[in-house]
């Protein structure tokens, strides 16, 4: 059975307005027959101008983040209803970010998770360890306990719009990419905690993607594995080439 293969990106903090609508643009003019999903990731600001300008274009639209709320008074939030209403067709959830600097913990996303299904967005859910959990061999632990404590709660059907992003966050933005034996071994781990929980053939019907210092020279041999199924990518996505040669690559 194939599995959807998909490059993502995270744009995160990066890009005025402008600069982001022309990369849209470039990506719209560039990618016109991928031969994967492909999504960006971009700030809430941008989502409904990005959203119009590739509703025609096979690149989707996700945000980076949505509250957990349903509405009403949290100034400042943006509601997952609301990030659909923008075009919008994918949430971020769960980025080691979020985690770390918005003490977004295993209840909080949990939250953020069924308010995007329930508003029928797709979900990229990022999980991963930090360096000293990696030293100390605790990473398949912790991976596990992210997934125990925000999305294994979900049905069979809720379970269809989710992907799994395993990003270590020691790899992320430091240039220190897991090697593809780490990355596979912990994509195989992913996988048979799905089949546990899912079945084997949700499992296996499971896109997972990697991120963490991803790049146009790193994708190809870590694509090649059979349990990675794309990536999600920062700073590369920032940069048209860079984000087309690493789809190119899937
Ligand atoms: P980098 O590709 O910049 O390491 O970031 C990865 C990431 O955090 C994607 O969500």
């Amino acid at each position: 059975m194939s599995r959807l293969k998909m490059v993502a990106g995270n744009w995160k903090m990066n890009k005025t307005l402008q600069e982001g609508v022309a990369l849209a643009a470039q990506l719209k003019e560039d990618v016109k027959n991928p031969s994967c999903a492909v999504v960006i990731g971009t700030p809430f600001i941008h989502l409904a101008t990005v959203a119009e300008l590739l509703k025609d274009s096979p690149i989707k639209v996700a945000a980076e983040n949505c509250a957990d709320k349903e509405k009403g008074a949290f100034t400042g939030e943006v509601s997952a209803e609301m990030v659909r209403s923008t075009g919008a067709t994918y949430c971020i959830l769960g980025h080691s970010e979020r985690r770390a600097y918005y003490h977004e913990d295993y209840e909080i996303l949990k939250n953020k998770v069924e308010l995007a299904l329930a508003n029928g967005l797709d979900v990229i859910f990022c999980i991963g360890e930090v360096k000293e959990e990696r030293e100390s061999g605790k990473q398949n632990e912790v991976v596990q306990a992210q997934l125990d404590g925000s999305v294994f709660h979900l049905s069979a059907g809720q379970w269809k719009h989710i992907t799994l992003a395993y990003e270590p966050v020691w790899a992320i933005g430091t240039g220190l990419t897991a090697t593809p034996s780490q990355a596979q071994d912990m994509h195989a781990f992913i996988r048979s905690l799905v089949a546990d929980k899912y079945g084997a053939e949700a499992a296996e019907a499971t896109t997972i993607l990697y991120g963490g210092s991803c790049n146009e020279k790193n994708a190809a041999e870590l694509f090649a594995c059979p349990d990675i199924d794309g990536g999600l990518i920062g700073g590369a996505a920032l940069v048209a080439e860079k984000f087309e040669a690493i789809i190119a690559a899937r």
